[in-house]
């Protein structure tokens, strides 16, 4: 089942003559794993605050974005931040922007839950989150500042919060380019996991061995269009874009060396 369709997408910030994203046109289904790649500036960003409802105000936006058959553009930014942590999460590239410092990650994953589901047992909720997304003592993670962890456990305290009201849809913007690569691997695990579980995930990513790892699709971008799209399978063997494979053989040498 078809979970979120954008049509046509066309964004343009404030103070800006040229579109960020031009007709977009992408569908993803629940249990499925769409990767976004392309260069810096191609729009890959801007694509999922599209989705999110963050864009700057006075963006212009055309087009649709259809998530469970329903257009959210006409939306207003109340409606859209209702969704926002409930039925989509978000998981940016540096853990340690989104974590408040002066906060335990605990509180702050029971707020993400309490502003959604007051009535609901939060507590208990924010530590199946943290144990659902592999940490091992979800108590001390808990009761931990944001500056008492390694890199990996932030970056996994902001899925635990992403995902704590069992959103359907997840966006994930560079996920695991802050993190060393053994950790990389578990991160990428974990997006097989929620996969597994039937979510639909919408990777950003400029690293073909992330995409290698986890991604059913991918989507190619450049200065704001769409150039390229299809299994990564096939992506693999004959990438059509310039962008694309450069990518490809980057990542096949580095295979190689490994
Ligand atoms: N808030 C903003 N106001 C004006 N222009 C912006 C804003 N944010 C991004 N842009 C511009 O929109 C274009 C797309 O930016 P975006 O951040 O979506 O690219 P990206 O593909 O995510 O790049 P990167 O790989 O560097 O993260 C770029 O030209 C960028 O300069
Ligand atoms: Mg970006």
């Amino acid at each position: 089942m078809v979970l979120l369709e954008l049509r046509n997408l066309t964004v343009v910030y404030p103070n800006s003559k040229k579109p960020a994203v031009e007709n977009l046109s992408l569908s993803l289904k629940r249990g499925e794993i769409l990767c976004i790649v392309g260069e810096s500036g191609s729009g890959k960003s801007t694509v999922l605050k599209a989705i999110a409802g963050l864009l700057p105000p006075n963006s212009r936006v055309s087009g649709q974005i259809i998530f469970k058959e329903k257009d959210l553009t006409p939306l207003s930014r109340e409606e859209r931040r209702t969704l926002m942590g409930k039925e989509i999460g978000f998981i940016f590239q540096e853990p340690s922007v989104y974590l408040d410092p002066l906060f335990k990650v605990g509180k702050q994953i029971e707020e993400t839950c309490r502003i959604h589901f007051p009535q609901r047992d939060c507590k208990s909720a924010t530590l199946s989150a943290l144990r659902y997304c592999g940490i091992p003592d979800p108590e001390r993670v808990y009761n931990s500042y944001p500056h008492q962890l390694s890199g990996g456990l932030k970056q996994r305290v902001n899925i635990a919060d992403a995902t704590v009201n069992n959103p359907s849809l997840l966006l994930a913007d560079e996920p695991t380019t802050a993190l060393d690569v053994s950790t990389q691997k578990k991160v990428l695990n974990l997006f097989r996991k929620l996969k597994g579980d039937g979510k639909a995930i919408l990777l950003v990513t400029h690293d073909f061995g992330v995409v290698w790892e986890v991604a059913d699709r991918v989507l190619v971008m450049k200065e704001g269009q769409k150039v390229e799209e299809g299994d990564v399978f096939k992506i693999y063997e004959s990438p059509k874009h310039p962008y694309t494979q450069r990518l490809v053989s980057i990542f096949k040498e580095l295979s190689t060396i490994g």
